[in-house]
Order: structure tokens, then C-alpha cells, then sequence
């Protein structure tokens, strides 16, 4: 098994301390946090699928999510890893290497400043939901943006997502909403901004 970082370094733990690796954003006994490989791409085609039947039943049509391939997933998501600026961050449960979330950002679609950037996607697997890993994922996707130049980061956010309020409790301000068409209907999105990115990329835990 992998070696993992003790938080407690200097006690007798069941757990050792890794190396330094400075390819691994985040690192403790039940998650790491990585930027992803081409390897990742049908775990993260899995988890995006997956995801949207358990969380989106009920909000969007049946036959939508019903269509939803793993496949098709992975070849979408194989094209938008090759766009220039376009970034993924994958968590991973340690013992197994299983992808069990995933974050994709990078330069805002739509006529929005060079400035400001886009988390396109978030998503984390159902029995590993409230345990950290979307904030830690978020935190680390502010960190990259930051790196590239950026100063804000946005979401688009289907209005009647359940999990809206985990954007509110990481400090995002709803500040527009539009229409995306998913199949043949059309739902209502609203836009959740960070206006300081360094600000996020700071943060751990608890309100700011
Ligand atoms: C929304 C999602 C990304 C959040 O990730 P997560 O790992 O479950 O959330 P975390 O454990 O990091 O939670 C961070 C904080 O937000 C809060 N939170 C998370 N989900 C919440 C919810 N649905 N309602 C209210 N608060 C929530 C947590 O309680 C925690 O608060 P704390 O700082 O006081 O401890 C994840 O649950 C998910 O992928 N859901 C399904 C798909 C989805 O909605 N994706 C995002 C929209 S596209």
C-alpha cells in the first residue's frame, strides 16, 4: 500500500509519511488530490455519469440522464483536456487509485474577461459527498487559476442543483442566471462568482 502523510508527524501512527511529491496537491489518509493523466479519463467519465443520475433524478429528464454514456463522457472530456488553459484536478482514494472526484476549469466561455476563470465541472462520487473533497478540489482549483493570472472564478450552476448551497458556504455570490438546453428542454443556470480568487485559494474550512 501507498505510504500516506501523518498529520500527527512524530506519533506513533498507522500511517507513514510520504515523500515530498510536488505533483500531488493534497494528501491525507482518505483522499489525494492530483492533477489528472489521460489514464483518469473513463474513471472521470464514470464519475461525471454516475453523479448526474444520483444527483440530478428527478430534476432532469429521465431520458437525458438515462442516455448519459461513459463513453461519449470520455470522449468529450478527452477533446476539452486538449484545449489550451483547460485544466483537471482528480481526487483519489489512496489504498485503491480510484478516482473518486474530479474538477475541470480553466479561461471563461462566453465573452468574459481574460481575468476571470471558469470551473466548468465538479463533481464528487455519492458515498464520498460532505466528507471535504469538493472543497479541496476548490481550493486547489483556485490555487491553479491564480497561477495562471486569474483573479475571479465563476460556476455555472443549475438553479435547481440541491447542492447550491455549497457554493454559498465556500463564499460564491450568485450574480446572473441564463438557460441551458440539456436534450430537448431547457432549465434555468445560475452563475456563482468567487471576485477573489486568492482569497479562496487561502481558504480551508468554515465560513470566511
Ligand atoms: C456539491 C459537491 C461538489 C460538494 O462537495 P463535497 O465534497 O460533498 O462537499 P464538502 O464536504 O467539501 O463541503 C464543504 C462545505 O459545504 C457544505 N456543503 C456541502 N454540500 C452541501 C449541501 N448540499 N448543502 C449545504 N451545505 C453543503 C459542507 O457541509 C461543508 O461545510 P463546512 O465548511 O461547514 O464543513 C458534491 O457534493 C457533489 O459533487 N455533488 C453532486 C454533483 C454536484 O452538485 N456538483 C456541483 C454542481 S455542478
Amino acid at each position: 500500500m501507498r505510504p500516506r502523510r501523518d498529520r500527527r508527524a512524530g506519533t506513533t501512527a498507522r500511517f507513514t509519511i510520504a515523500p515530498y511529491n510536488p505533483h500531488i496537491d493534497h494528501m491525507d489518509e482518505r483522499f489525494e488530490i492530483r492533477p489528472s493523466t489521460g489514464d483518469d479519463l473513463f474513471m472521470i467519465a464514470g464519475v461525471l455519469v454516475d453523479t448526474w443520475r444520483s444527483t440530478f433524478r428527478g430534476l432532469l429528464a429521465d431520458t437525458y440522464l438515462d442516455g448519459m454514456s461513459r463513453e461519449e463522457q470520455a470522449i468529450r472530456h478527452a477533446r476539452r483536456m486538449g484545449v489550451a488553459g483547460v485544466s483537471y484536478l482528480v481526487a483519489v482514494e489512496p489504498s485503491a487509485g480510484e478516482v473518486i472526484g474530479f474538477a475541470n476549469f480553466g479561461p471563461a466561455r462566453g465573452h468574459v474577461p481574460a481575468h476571470i476563470h471558469e470551473l466548468y465541472a465538479l463533481y464528487i462520487r455519492a458515498n464520498y459527498q460532505k466528507l471535504g473533497i469538493g472543497a479541496a478540489l476548490l481550493r486547489s482549483t483556485a490555487v491553479h487559476c491564480a497561477g495562471q493570472g486569474a483573479t475571479s472564478l465563476f460556476a455555472w450552476v443549475l438553479a435547481g442543483n440541491p447542492n447550491r448551497q455549497f457554493y454559498e458556504r465556500l463564499g460564491a455570490k450568485a450574480v446572473e442566471t441564463s438557460k441551458i438546453g440539456l436534450g430537448d428542454q431547457s432549465y434555468e443556470q445560475v452563475a456563482y462568482l468567487w471576485d477573489d480568487i486568492a482569497a479562496l485559494a487561502r481558504r480551508t474550512r468554515g465560513p470566511s
